[in-house]
């Protein structure tokens, strides 16, 4: 049976490219991102059944609908890749100071980075309870900058993805009797337009000197990371963090 893919923020960058990588390697992808015209263009022109699928993850009952739609028209959600993300900056190349932050930017990012995963992580587990799936995955987003302060990144964006490193890990022990696993990429500087939001391309020499693998990621680094996570092969990994960020940062 086609395995399913539900890839939040499958309109850019990382998301858009793992619409297609999951696509390509056989399963039936559903692109869920609060940009509807975003989605429609990752999964057109795809081979086989796919969905695009209009969702604000931050929003409870608009997260509960996005998983009753999927499983109606393609099958039980098999992997839950957790892609959808945002980092509020005052502008390109700026980041704004812990004293110089507004309390409503903390909320939002919190809202899509935190909540978000937590509300599809937790309607995954309360699904794949009622309707259990063989190998089923849940694999989250955080980034190198919650594990070194990274400078780029806001606080808010910081604190928001460290979340996610420990909520990866109990939902990986809530989730271990289900047969389900949930692990987490940590990504370092990736060619998106999320990157570019906070860094501009006269950077990259400069910051490229720091990363010992000397070059800007690509999508395809943690779509690689994240299809191997997603294979049976990797069913003894559970609530780890894989980095994939050039030697930028070694445990
Ligand atoms: N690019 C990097 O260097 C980098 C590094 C570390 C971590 N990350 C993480 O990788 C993930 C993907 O980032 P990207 O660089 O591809 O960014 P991107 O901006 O290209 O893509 C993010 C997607 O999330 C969607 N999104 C935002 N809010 C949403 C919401 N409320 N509901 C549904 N979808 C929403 C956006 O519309 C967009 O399509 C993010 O979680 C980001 O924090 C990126």
């Amino acid at each position: 049976m086609t395995r399913v893919a539900l890839i939040t923020g499958g309109a850019s960058g990382i998301g858009r490219r793992a619409v297609k990588a999951f696509a390509d390697a056989g399963y039936a992808v559903a692109a869920a991102d609060i940009s509807r015209g975003g989605v429609a263009q990752s999964v057109d022109g795809l081979a086989g059944k796919h969905l695009a699928c209009a969702a604000d993850i931050s929003d409870e009952t608009q997260v509960a609908s996005l998983f009753e739609t999927v499983e109606r028209d393609l099958g039980p959600v098999a992997v839950l890749l957790n892609f959808a993300g945002i980092m509020v900056t005052p502008g390109v190349g700026q980041r704004p100071s812990i004293i110089s932050s507004e309390l409503a930017d903390w909320e939002r990012t919190f809202a899509v980075n935190t909540r978000g995963t937590f509300l599809c992580l937790r309607e995954m587990m309360r699904h794949r309870t009622r309707k259990p799936v063989a190998y089923s995955r849940i694999i989250n987003i955080s980034s190198s900058a919650a594990q070194l302060g990274g400078h780029n990144g806001s606080a808010a964006y910081i604190a928001s993805k460290g979340a996610i490193l420990s909520l990866t890990k109990i939902a990986a022990r809530e989730a271990a009797p289900l047969g389900l696993t949930v692990n987490c990429i940590a990504p370092g500087v990736i060619e998106t337009p999320l990157l570019r939001s906070v860094m501009p391309p006269e950077a990259d020499e400069a910051y490229c000197k720091n990363i010992p693998l000397a070059r800007i990621g690509s999508p395809d680094d943690i779509t690689a990371a994240a299809l191997f996570l997603a294979s049976p092969q990797a069913g003894y990994i559970t609530g780890s963090c894989i980095d994939v960020n050039g030697g930028i940062r070694m445990q």
